[in-house]
């Protein structure tokens, strides 16, 4: 064959080939086993001998223009290539920018930071407490006997023995009163614990507790104090319900209700802080008086947004949070 010929056609193709699959393809034709240059180069074992030299130079000299030729082209492709990228790629730096998605408060932080602002506003101490609390501040020190219901195995989670979960935040108001002399208003805010997995109740709930003691205190400061709270988280025209109740650690003891959806639904517990009580953490009762309450956090925010049952506050799920 003219060798010229498959050169010029070679170079025609590899020119030709739109991109580096289409360049592959040309270059197997005419170098790869079966090309037409290698078939050529086969054949030279049956030239004469005098004519092998000669034809394997020109064989080889083509060879290598193909290749340079190939290379060339692969390079022009990769260069177009890069360049196409660049072009389409444009980065309009002048665009406003995303802004990264920023989360928000959980509906109980909401609720207790509203709680805290309430009673902070009204003179009260925030305090801490311990979440795993010793059964004398848990329940002893607050009046309630060593057969008292609520110790048992089913209603208590026992650490260990003489250690519990708290069941409430009442031991805060046992250890703020160790530390301080009356006049004093403080209140606490935190998690709790009840051995309840009913569908219904969740074994960690959350309490604010409050109390007062000071030398005239009267139900009526109660009353009046704990009106005012419902009434700035419920909304001014909300109906409540004021319910003679039992606690050891108060007497007397009431409970608040609000009305909502036709029927009555506890939010408080509350009363005069019992004798025994101040007692024993060496407040004279002939001269001191204090009132107490305590009220479940999530129960407020579940009233306050309609959400139910209350495990909807722990699963954090999306679909809910996103809608506060
Ligand atoms: N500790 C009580 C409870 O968990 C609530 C309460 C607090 C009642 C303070 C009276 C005074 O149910």
């Amino acid at each position: 064959m003219d060798l010229a010929l498959l050169v010029e056609q070679a170079l025609e193709q590899v020119s030709g080939a739109a991109d580096e699959n289409a360049l592959i393809q040309v270059k197997a034709s005419f170098l790869g086993r079966n090309g037409a240059l290698s078939s050529e180069l086969r054949g030279l074992g049956k030239l004469p001998k005098e004519e092998r030299a000669a034809r394997g130079g020109e064989l080889n000299v083509a060879k290598k223009r193909i290749e340079e030729a190939v290379a060339a082209q692969q390079e022009n492709l990769r260069h177009a290539s890069a360049e196409q990228q660049l072009t389409e790629a444009q980065i309009d730096v002048t665009l406003p920018a995303l802004g990264l998605p920023l989360g928000h408060a959980h509906p109980l932080t909401l609720v207790e930071n509203e709680l805290i602002a309430l009673f902070s506003g009204m003179g009260f101490e925030w305090v801490d407490g311990p979440e795993v609390e010793t059964e004398a501040y848990n329940f002893d020190s607050l009046n309630m006997p060593s057969d008292h219901p609520a110790r048992e195995m089913q209603d208590t989670f026992y650490v260990e023995d003489g250690i519990v979960l708290r069941t409430h935040t009442s031991p805060v108001q046992i250890r703020a009163m160790e530390g301080r002399t009356p006049p004093l208003r403080v209140f606490t805010t935190g998690r709790v614990y009840r051995h309840d997995s009913s569908t219904r109740h969740s074994p960690m709930f959350h309490q604010i507790e409050g109390f007062l003691v000071d030398d005239r205190v009267t139900f009526t400061d109660l009353k009046g104090t704990l009106y005012a709270v419902v009434r700035e988280l419920f909304g001014a025209d909300v109906k409540i319900r004021f319910r003679r109740s039992f606690f050891p650690f108060t007497e007397p003891s009431g409970e608040i209700d609000i009305w909502r959806d036709g029927k009555w639904l506890e939010i408080l517990g509350c009363g005069m802080v019992h004798p025994n009580v101040l007692k024993g953490v060496g407040i004279d009762p002939q001269k001191f008086q204090g009132y107490a309450f305590g009220a479940g956090i999530d129960r407020i925010a579940m009233l306050k947004y309609g959400l139910e049952p209350i495990r909807v506050l722990f699963e954090n799920d999306q679909r809910v949070l996103n809608q506060f």
